[in-house]
């Protein structure tokens, strides 16, 4: 059976998708029995090209490294052009958000999953601000439609955090997840250790695809707060409004306290954390200068960690890309062949 894909949200994460299904197609089906069709591309910015029987990815690829948008394509302006319509003509059995996120509103988002989830389409996201702002109110969509929702890559790019504790770890209980969850930050606390400036480090990260489309959210903390809501109510079943979570961003670590703390044989380290506190949990964003000693002081570069506590099995971190373009479209593609597979599964 042929898995009817749509990407709504054509950017770094978009991008890197679309290079990975067309550099993978026949491994995946291969190894996965995974054969799709890329019905529809839609992007804010870049256009909206629609197929029923599937666009050339190589060339959609092509088209967007040479004139930044799919405006020219072939496959642009003969067919709808709002979501609504492309869910209608195109059937997609599966659409992937990879919108810019709007850590307030949950938007775009909000809007793409749940449109997808009532027209019938399983949802992937790698975008966090509908994930955490309405975990449970989008999951009773996808129930109530018959579909699945996914949403690996919004925490910890493609490392499979979510999809472990979802999976292989059913059956523990978790009491607390901490760790390091936002690349941007970690990437320039690691570039200014080794000299640069805060301007400097963050443009290096903006140019490896690791902040948002804008970075306040990320080095503000409200990117790792967010990351916090979504790891409480999947691993807790606690949903935390993001004001809930205790919030420091790094804006006013300076070049000096990076220096100063290695001088003291410490490392400043953007932290993150949820710990259940009965039916609620305490939740906290801040940079705190770790122990040379302590294993996330050695989580360099864009590089993420998360120590979750269960019953069961103790303690258990995974450390892995935390953003990336490539790393993000992973969990992506994982969440993707997951809920192709259950379908095989359940006939
Ligand atoms: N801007 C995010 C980060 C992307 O730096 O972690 C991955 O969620």
């Amino acid at each position: 059976m042929v898995t009817r894909i749509g990407l709504v949200g054509c950017g770094t994460v978009g991008t890197g998708l679309i290079e990975m299904l067309d550099r993978k197609r026949d491994f995946l089906r291969e190894r996965h029995n995974f054969d799709f069709s890329l019905v529809f591309v839609s992007d804010a910015i870049k256009g909206t090209v629609f197929s029923k029987t599937g666009l050339d990815t190589a060339e959609i690829l092509k088209e967007i490294a040479a004139r930044g948008g799919m405006f020219e394509s072939r496959y642009a302006g003969n067919g709808p052009d709002k979501l609504e319509g492309l869910l209608r003509e195109a059937r997609p059995d599966i659409v992937c958000e990879a919108a810019p996120t709007d850590y307030k509103t949950g938007e775009p988002g909000m809007t793409i999953l749940s449109s997808a989830l009532k027209a019938g389409a399983s949802a992937v996201t790698s975008s966090k601000g509908a994930i955490g702002l309405n975990m449970a109110g989008l999951k009773k969509l996808a129930i109530e439609n018959g579909v699945h929702l996914r949403f690996e890559s919004s925490v910890l790019s493609g490392t499979p955090l979510i999809n472990l504790v979802r999976g292989p770890l059913a059956g523990c209980s978790l009491s607390k997840a901490e760790g390091i969850v936002n690349g941007t930050t970690n990437y320039m606390l690691t570039r200014m250790e080794a000299g640069l400036g805060y301007d400097e480090a963050l443009e290096e990260a903006q140019r490896l695809g690791y902040a948002e489309a804008d970075p306040t959210g990320d080095v503000e903390g409200f990117d790792a707060a967010v990351k916090v809501c979504i790891m409480s109510a999947e691993f807790f079943g606690v949903e935390l409004r993001v004001d809930e979570v205790r919030r420091t961003g790094i804006t006013g670590v300076t070049a000096a306290d990076v220096a100063n703390a290695a001088k003291s044989g410490r490392r400043i380290k953007l932290i993150a954390g949820a710990s259940r506190e009965g039916g609620s949990a305490a939740a906290y964003v801040e940079p705190r200068a770790v122990d040379l000693a302590n294993p996330l002081a050695s989580v360099s570069g864009a590089t993420n960690a998360v120590s979750i506590v269960t019953d069961n099995l103790g303690e258990i971190t995974i450390s892995g890309p935390g953003a990336g373009k490539k790393e993000t479209a992973q969990g992506i593609l994982s969440d993707m062949i997951d809920i192709v597979s259950m379908r095989y599964q359940s006939g």
